[in-house]
């Protein structure tokens, strides 16, 4: 039976040591609350860290008998590793930084090292606990080495990944010294998710830019895997939340705490305590509202829960101490002997509290500086039946882009703070119920069991077209099919492409002309007298003919203008033109002055802009750019236009290698057919083949091929194989 094994830095179960004893706490923040109430409902298994040390734990034995019963399985972590791993690369560096504040960042190459070491230690727990049909969901920023090392060791497993908290632009993620290892080692993972499309176009923009892999809008060829990204909003549970104001527990509670507040408006505000939720802004905001609208003074109270968090991380002691002066201050400033402005509570709230706080506040103040989701906002909505209440939350939460009929606010912008204080304090109550009934229905519609279920459907489909791929490579026994089929045929034809395909692409194209071991093995090949080779490239005839024109071999040159049979002389197709290159030229000579690096290659009958040592995404956005803007132009010149690997071709229509290929087909009888190629130019070639024809393209993708190698040197491998040669 198909298994979840769900990993993160913490389980969803502290264990807490108090006055020398241990105790089992829920764990706090979005990712254990959130997935707690529904890793049970499957068939999971939950590997992360128990907040303590493997020595504490073994003093009592029914601690670790209850984590394993409630399927939670605890990695041990050492007090250096804690310090250096957790407190240091963790919650010093990567935090800080992904949330925008990069002024808080370090950078420790011994916490780097921690970072790594911790990351391995997962990996050989994970890799011990795992049988072949699992599923590995791996989550947030203190694993990101894990999928890669993962991969390593079960490199068939099928792994997913989540970041529960932003991905950062590239121009603040670049910062990082480690980022390419980041980058690789998330992309070990089958599917990588975020909350937000932003989000995952700024990890899909880092891995363009810093690894220059190949990225369409969802998805990285890596070598012979494709990789996909997606957003996955989090949701909550609606079952948990929805009806919990009715229940008998909440209600008493909400009385108790009704009965202290006395008959005032509640403003509610939730969070660790994190630089990140902006509270000493919201404090001082809700302070100038005071003076800004007296008439609200002892008629409305500020609830501010904080919970502790990360307490011995410097920034976060600096911020306790910040938060504790500014409730004096404004406690000291606006109370009076009957009325407390804020009730501040420092430490975690049981459910029944939290939902009773959450039924009984009139505003919920929910204005981080930067969040990954917040759950609190959903939370808040989704506990109130009655429809009543209003959400204030800031536009940098991740969850602000599903909650669009909240009062949104910048929370930098203190008046904008005020203003949205004095509008939900008096918001009528159809308009409260009219905006958070269309948030309910949304937030009911996508909860915690469908944000999962999508994610793990996803999963198994990008794992399946990765299995589809796999299955096209060219297994040892195909290809030793193949090479006797081509011993034992009377006529052979070979269809080759040269770059790309028989060399790695170089940057300058003059560069990749071929080595001697490389002519020598075309050489070999076409004086078999039973086989005729055609190289069939997008290449100018000029080159084609110094580098080849003394083999006996046909060749094809740009993608099918020109051909050359087997000692013959060059000729065209048809009748071509080259007139059009004077209106066309300017167009590819602008994308030239716009894209540094990029250059014209201007061929006997067509033009091409190269922009493979362009800048990657500069390169890709200016290419369509410029398909854009030919269109238009070539639209009566009879021109085509053509994608190939890192360039943009035009010239005249109808002419392409399909039919270059179909030209020479049918000048022979031929008993084997065998063409390799790599791009989208190939795929022409592919198409026209007989099914009985032997197809491979080179490097992974969707393909017309039958069969798949992942690289040049595979398919000389192949060619010296059929070239009788050892290999
Ligand atoms: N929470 C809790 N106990 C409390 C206060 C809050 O368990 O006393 C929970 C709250 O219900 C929410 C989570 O902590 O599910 C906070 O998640 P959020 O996404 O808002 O922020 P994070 O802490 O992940 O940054
Ligand atoms: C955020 C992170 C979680 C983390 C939580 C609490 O929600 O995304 O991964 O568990 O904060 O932080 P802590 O450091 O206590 O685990």
């Amino acid at each position: 039976m198909q298994r979840l094994l769900i990993v993160s830095n913490r389980l969803p179960l502290t264990v807490q040591e108090r006055k020398g004893e241990l105790h089992i706490e829920p764990s706090v923040g979005g990712l254990a609350t959130g997935l707690s109430s529904w890793y049970k409902s499957c068939n999971s298994i939950w590997i992360g860290w128990a907040g303590i040390t493997q020595k504490k734990m073994k003093r009592e034995r029914g601690i670790m008998a209850r984590l394993l019963s409630e399927n939670c399985h605890p990695v041990s972590i050492s007090p250096q590793d804690v310090e250096a791993y957790y407190n240091g690369i963790c919650n010093r560096t990567i935090w800080p930084l992904f949330h925008y504040f990069p002024l808080y960042a370090e950078y420790s190459e011994g916490s780097w090292q921690a970072y790594q070491r911790v990351n391995t230690a997962f990996a050989n727990v994970v890799a011990g606990i795992a049988r072949p049909n699992d599923v590995i969901w791996v989550h947030d920023y203190h694993l990101m080495l894990l999928p890669q090392l993962l991969r390593e060791r079960l490199p068939k497993a099928t792994v997913g990944y989540f970041l529960h908290i932003p991905f950062p632009s590239f121009e603040v993620f670049r910062l990082l010294p480690w980022r390419n290892q980041i980058l690789e080692g998330l992309l070990g993972a089958d599917l990588v998710g975020f909350h937000t499309y932003d989000y995952t176009g700024h990890f899909l923009d880092s891995v363009q830019r810093l690894l220059g892999y190949d990225v369409t809008t969802a998805q990285i060829t890596v070598s012979n895997r494709i990789v996909r990204a997606d957003a996955f909003p989090m949701g909550i549970s609606h079952e948990r939340f929805a009806g919990v104001a009715e229940d008998a527990k909440t209600q008493a509670e909400r009385k108790r705490v009704r009965k202290k507040l006395g008959d005032c408006q509640v403003i509610l505000s939730v969070d660790r305590l994190d630089y990140t939720k902006g509270i000493p802004q919201r404090l001082e905001a809700f302070s100038a509202f005071l003076d800004r609208n007296p008439k609200f003074k002892g008629r409305v109270t500020l609830v501010l829960l904080v919970v502790p968090s990360r307490t011995r991380v410097e920034q976060y002691m600096r911020l306790k101490k910040q938060v504790d002066g500014l409730v004096g201050e404004i406690n000291g400033k606006h109370g009076t002997i009957g009325w407390m402005p804020i009730w501040y509570l420092y430490r975690s709230l049981s459910f029944h509290s939290l939902t009773a706080l959450y039924s009984l506040a009139d505003v919920a103040l929910v204005t981080p500086l930067r969040d990954g989701m917040n759950l609190v906002a959903k939370e808040y909505l989704t506990t109130k039946a009655d429809g009543r209440g209003v959400l204030i939350l800031s536009e940098t939460a991740g969850a602000a882009q599903e909650l669009g009929e909240a009062i949104i606010i910048n929370a930098n912008d203190q008046e904008d703070l005020i203003r949205a204080l004095k509008q939900a304090l008096e918001m009528p109550e159809q308009e409260q119920v009219g905006r958070n009934r269309i948030m309910q229905k949304r937030l009911r519609r996508y909860d915690i069991v469908r944000w999962a279920d999508e994610f793990i459907d996803k999963l198994l489909h990008a794992k399946g077209l990765q299995r589809e791929m796999a299955a096209k490579a060219l297994t040892y026994e195909m290809q030793s099919k193949l090479v006797n089929d081509f011993q034992r045929s009377d006529r052979a034809l070979l269809l080759l492409d040269y770059d790309g395909t028989l060399v790695p692409f170089s940057p300058k194209p003059e560069e990749a002309r071929p080595g001697t071991t490389l002519m020598s093995l075309i050489e070999k090949l076409a004086a078999n007298p039973r086989s005729d080779v055609v190289l069939i490239s997008g290449r100018d005839k000029d080159t084609l003919e110094r580098w080849f024109g003394h083999l006996s071999a046909a060749l094809v040159a740009e993608h099918g203008i020109w051909i050359k049979d087997k000692g013959g002389g060059w000729e065209t197709i048809e009748t071509l033109t080259s007139e059009w290159k004077e209106e066309v030229y300017p167009i590819l000579e602008s994308s030239v002055d716009r894209t540094p690096g990029s250059f014209v290659e201007e061929k006997g009958f067509s033009l091409v802009w190269h922009y493979r040592k362009a800048d990657p995404r500069l390169g890709e956005l200016r290419a369509r750019e410029l398909i854009n803007n030919l269109s238009n132009t070539i639209a009566n010149l009879n021109l085509q236009i053509l994608e190939g690997s890192k360039v943009v071709e035009v010239k005249n229509a109808g002419i392409n290698k399909g039919r270059a290929a179909l030209t020479l087909m049918s000048r022979a009888e031929w008993d084997f057919v065998l063409a390799i190629g790599d791009d989208a130019t190939d795929e022409d070639t592919f198409k026209v083949l007989p099914s009985t024809a032997w197809s491979i393209k080179v490097g992974f993708g969707a393909s017309a091929a039958r069969f798949s190698l992942s690289s040049p040197s595979e398919a000389i491998s192949l060619l010296t194989e059929l070239a009788g040669q050892n290999v």
